[in-house]
């Protein structure tokens, strides 16, 4: 199994919506897929179209000891599979505060399932801050996908997260961690700005963004409310064209 990192440190720059999209998206490719949300927000569960309250969260395996296994649940993708988030998740952030080795917990508490054949990719959504849920998730995961907004203060972050990577993977708490790609999202084909952002990351990350730009979609923005994907919203649309051959690009660099 893969694992996976789907992390931009600024809010809203559609972490959540790659997350969902591309899990299904790889889900329906035939890849056995489990979906990890890792935010307090849990908007990867609800957006999936899952009670967040029925649920137990990452925060049993993490903080009680009890074998993340037991926490899967099933969505109504055949091979998609979910971890949920809950609110409790948010306590982590203190409960492992000031524990340098909890910062491997969720690295170790994936480990049985790395090393079994259950799954192809685990997909790991992050919440927006620079906190320790964050941080395991860095370390925990093989590679990272940075979902970009095709806007100025999307450049900054990423010169951020960047940062970020580079002090985990070379500060040896994950050597092997690399960025897997870079996913600009929200981009307007009528403004400049959008262009003007997306060809200055072509410029100094040819090789990790991709090709594939998902575009601003009502549809897209929609689909959560309704607890489905955009494959299930607005099948033929832009918005589920785009993920589909996001997905597909990520298939071809795996
Ligand atoms: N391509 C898109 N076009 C239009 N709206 C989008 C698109 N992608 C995401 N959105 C909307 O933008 C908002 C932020 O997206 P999303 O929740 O995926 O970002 P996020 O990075 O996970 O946010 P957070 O940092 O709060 O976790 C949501 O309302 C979402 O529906
Ligand atoms: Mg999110």
């Amino acid at each position: 199994m893969q694992i996976i990192a789907i992390a931009n440190q600024k809010g809203g720059v559609g972490k959540t919506t790659t997350s969902i999209n591309l899990a299904a998206g790889l889900a329906n490719e035939g890849k056995k897929v489990l979906l990890l949300d890792f935010d307090p927000q849990a908007n990867a569960t609800s957006g999936i179209g899952v009670d967040a309250d029925e649920h137990d969260s990452a925060y049993l395996a993490l903080i009680e000891g009890k074998p993340l296994q037991e926490l899967i649940i099933k969505t109504r993708f055949a091979l998609l599979d979910l971890i949920p988030s809950e609110m409790d998740l948010a306590g982590i952030e203190i409960e492992l505060a000031g524990k340098e080795d909890q910062i491997h917990a969720l690295k170790n508490a994936l480990k049985p399932l790395k090393n079994s054949s259950d799954y192809d990719y685990c997909i790991i959504d992050t919440p927006p801050s620079l906190g320790i849920l964050m941080t395991s998730a860095l370390i925990a995961a093989d590679e990272v996908l940075i979902p970009l907004q095709c806007e100025w203060f999307g450049l900054e972050g990423l010169a951020k997260i960047v940062q970020v990577i580079q002090r985990i993977a070379e500060g040896g708490s994950n050597p092997n961690l690399v960025i897997g790609g870079i996913l600009m999202t929200m981009y307007d084909s009528r403004t400049n700005l959008s262009k003007g952002v997306l060809e200055e990351v072509k410029k100094f990350f040819p090789k990790e963004i991709y090709e594939t730009v998902i575009p601003r979609s009502i549809r897209i923005s929609e689909s959560p409310s309704y607890g489905v994907t955009i494959y299930e919203h607005d099948k033929n649309g832009a918005g589920a064209v785009s993920y589909r051959e996001a997905t597909k690009e990520f298939l071809s660099k795996h």
